[in-house]
């Protein structure tokens, strides 16, 4: 694997010469909802063949993590567990420290600071295949950088997928977790024009990401211009309004959608729309976020070249997550929202700002 060395400040260097006592505080859940939340102790983990063992620093609360911890909408039951979460500590996404280094694994070493995807985030310590993983961006807190496997490699994937260069591109929920990644990842991919939607609280916020122009949706309708793509992570307009917003040949690259109750959430329509966007030029690409390494890496160079950044709106400890999950409910979260998991360790915050590294 190719790595390059890793000079980035590390959250906690001092895990090379310690050795985890055998539990750890962790959030877990053994049933669906958000009262069924509790801390709890549990043992460290082991990392296994191609696994590394993470001293978690930070992660963060996405949209899809308030799904899996209420089991709604129903068709998630059917890949996280029927009656209760298939996983008992929730959290998918950290930065820490690499503390354990399983057979097999090349390119990694114990105190390397880390990011990626993995099972069981909010908590101390959290197992994670290496191929999840990539070493930290050096620019970057912890709790920056916990933020930018989810959102941020669901921003590249939709840049990706729009072919935006030279492109006039338009992306509606500018200001949320996917979208403030969008607007600059957009920009950093050559597009030739970037518009963000967002309410009049966060025009500036949008226009500080760089984008071309700021559409509030209050007073202005993004369908009543024309775009070669709309990058869509909110999903409240109709086919006909995108369609009629498109060029000729224009993507509509869907990453979110409103509709996320009953049973099914938004699949029927989301099929139902890939079928009619077949015929004609203008297409329609829905996707599930993949967890590829590569989007790691070029996020991680995209931050070192200063062309993308994570803004975090709060950061809530893991003692407090359903505060985040509230937060993500309300369809107001600017950026991202971020857990401390140092919190837990008991480190007091002015240590804790240390131990997660400062932007220099
Ligand atoms: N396809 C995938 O693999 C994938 C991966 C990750 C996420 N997602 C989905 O993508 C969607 C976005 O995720 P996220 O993490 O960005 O969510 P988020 O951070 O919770 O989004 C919150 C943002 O949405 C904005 N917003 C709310 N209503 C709006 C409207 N009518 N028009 C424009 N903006 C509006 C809010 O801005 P204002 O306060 O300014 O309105 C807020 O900043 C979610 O549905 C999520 O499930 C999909």
């Amino acid at each position: 694997m190719d790595k390059k060395p890793n000079t980035s400040p590390s959250p906690d260097t001092s895990s090379k010469a310690q050795h985890p006592s055998h539990s750890m505080t962790a959030v877990v859940q053994h049933a669906y909802g958000l009262d069924a939340i509790e801390i709890a102790q549990r043992p460290v983990p082991s990392a296994g063949p191609g696994q590394l063992r993470i001293k978690v620093a930070a992660s963060t609360v996405n949209p899809m993590d308030r799904h899996l911890a209420t089991g709604s909408p129903g068709f998630v039951r059917l890949v996280e567990g029927l009656h209760r979460p298939k996983h008992e500590i929730p959290g998918r996404e950290a930065c820490g420290v690499v503390d354990q280094v399983g057979s097999g694994v090349e390119g990694f070493e114990v105190g390397q600071s880390v990011f990626g995807w993995l099972t069981g985030a909010y908590a101390e310590y959290a197992v994670a295949e290496a191929d999840h993983m990539w070493l930290s961006p050096t620019e970057m807190t912890a709790f920056e950088c916990a933020a930018l496997p989810v959102a941020g490699a669901t921003a590249l994937q939709a840049v990706e997928l729009g072919n935006v260069t030279g492109k006039r591109v338009v992306v509606n929920g500018a200001s949320g977790g996917v979208g403030h990644y969008a607007v600059q990842i957009a920009k950093a991919r050559g597009a030739h024009w970037v518009a963000g939607v967002s309410s009049s609280s966060n025009t500036d916020f949008v226009r500080g990401l760089g984008a071309d122009q700021v559409i509030e949706y209050g007073s202005e309708d993004f369908t009543s211009q024309r775009w070669d793509v709309i990058i869509d992570c909110i999903g409240n307009r109709s086919d006909a309004e995108i369609r009629r917003a498109l060029v000729r040949d224009g993507r509509w690259i869907v990453v979110g959608d409103q509709k996320m109750d009953g049973f099914l959430g938004p699949l029927p329509r989301l099929l139902v729309r890939l079928l009619r966007w077949r015929f004609g030029s203008q297409s329609c690409h829905w996707f599930v976020q993949g967890e590829d390494a590569r989007y790691l890496k070029e996020i991680a160079a995209l931050v070192d070249e200063g062309k993308v950044g994570s803004h975090l709106s709060e950061t809530v400890t893991l003692g407090d997550v359903r505060v985040g999950y509230d937060r993500i409910k309300s369809g107001r979260a600017v950026g991202k929202v971020s857990v401390d998991v140092t919190a837990a360790r008991g480190v007091p915050s002015s240590k804790a700002n240390s131990d997660v590294g400062t932007r220099s």
